[in-house]
């Protein structure tokens, strides 16, 4: 089958043939249709972080299809599925119990790269943070595909004021066209001066901070959290390692929250993604995206690599 076909860990993968996977007990065989990029394949294909799938295989962690058979999927079901790898490929075998079928009619790309984001940007402030109407939120890297989806969403979700920070100067100017009231560019400011910036864009102190990038920016946004304030971290674009001062976690009370997807509980998942699909077809949330063919998987790669400022959408399927 065609696939996009990762050779050697840490190399970009390459349009390429791919034997047929097998369905084991619980999966079901999909013919995907579209899938997403995100960064956590970059890490998979890297082998740093996880266990990769035996060489060569085929990366991507999210996408939409068709049943071809299951245990519990019967055939023709339109889904949405999720897994270590093997999205970007013709077919895939996916575990059914993180497979959800699919009852509008939204695009596939759209369906295709929503959850992995989508579901970060949702958890992470309502779940983790616990997010009150009313509050104020910064987010540390509002340039990227989760920072675009957690500004909308921090708006759906009754924020009084949202804030969104990045490095680069278009994508930042393009959150306000997603909801944010203010906007602070992350350009190398020292902690305590980009602490101040974020509560002067703030009009006074941040309640809720969702972090997609760790290191200096984080650091500094402990100077804008109000007393009680709640940061949640989801990523580490910025740095592995944030410097974080003790009076500031100390004096507001600041409580640090980690999240990661794949430890949130499966029901929660479907549920955040459901709730995604429906704010999108109510016109309240929208994914930029870019829909690429699976013969320039490389180029979008090395894309993904640099942060693309949109979702990169692999069309598998011819038609
Ligand atoms: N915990 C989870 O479950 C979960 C789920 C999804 C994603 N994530 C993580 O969340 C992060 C963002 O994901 P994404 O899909 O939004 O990625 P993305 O679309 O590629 O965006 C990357 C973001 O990181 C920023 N960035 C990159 N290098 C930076 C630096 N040195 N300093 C400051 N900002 C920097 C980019 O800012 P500019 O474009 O302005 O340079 C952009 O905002 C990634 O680390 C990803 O692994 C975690």
């Amino acid at each position: 089958m065609r696939a996009a076909v990762v050779k050697s860990l840490g190399q970009p993968p390459v349009a390429g043939e791919l034997p047929e996977p097998t369905r084991g007990e619980g999966q079901a065989l999909i013919e995907v249709k579209a899938a997403a990029l995100n960064p956590f394949d970059l890490v998979v294909a890297s082998g740093a972080l996880y266990s990769p799938p035996p060489l060569p295989f085929a990366p991507g962690a999210e996408g939409v299809g068709v049943v071809v058979e299951g245990d519990r999927l019967s055939p023709g079901a339109r889904v949405r599925f999720q897994g270590m790898a093997g999205a970007l490929a013709e077919r895939v075998a996916a575990d059914e119990a993180g497979v959800i079928e699919l009852n509008g009619d939204l695009p596939d790309e759209v369906v295709a790269g929503l959850g992995v984001a989508g579901m970060a940007a949702l958890l992470a402030l309502e779940w983790r943070a616990q997010l009150r109407r009313g509050e104020t939120v910064l987010v540390l890297g509002a340039t990227g595909v989760v920072g675009a989806l957690a500004v909308q969403i921090a708006k759906i979700l009754g924020a009084a004021r949202v804030v969104a920070a990045g490095r680069d100067r278009d994508a930042l100017s393009a959150t306000r066209e997603h909801g944010a009231d203010a906007t602070v560019q992350l350009d190398g400011q020292a902690p305590e001066q980009l602490g101040a910036e974020f509560q002067a864009a703030a009009d006074g102190p941040v309640d809720v901070i969702v972090d997609a990038v760790w290191g200096v920016p984080a650091a500094a946004a402990t100077y804008a959290a109000a007393p009680g304030a709640r940061l949640v971290n989801i990523g580490q674009s910025a740095g592995p390692v944030a410097a974080l001062p003790s009076a500031m976690v100390r004096s507001k009370l600041l409580t640090i929250l980690g999240h990661t997807n794949l430890l949130a509980p499966p029901e929660l998942r479907t549920a955040a993604f459901e709730r995604l699909l429906d704010h999108v077809a109510r016109g309240e949330l929208s994914l930029p995206y870019e829909t690429i063919p699976l013969a320039k998987v490389a180029e979008a790669w090395e894309r993904q690599s640099h942060s693309p400022h949109r979702k990169l959408i692999v069309r598998v399927a011819e038609s």
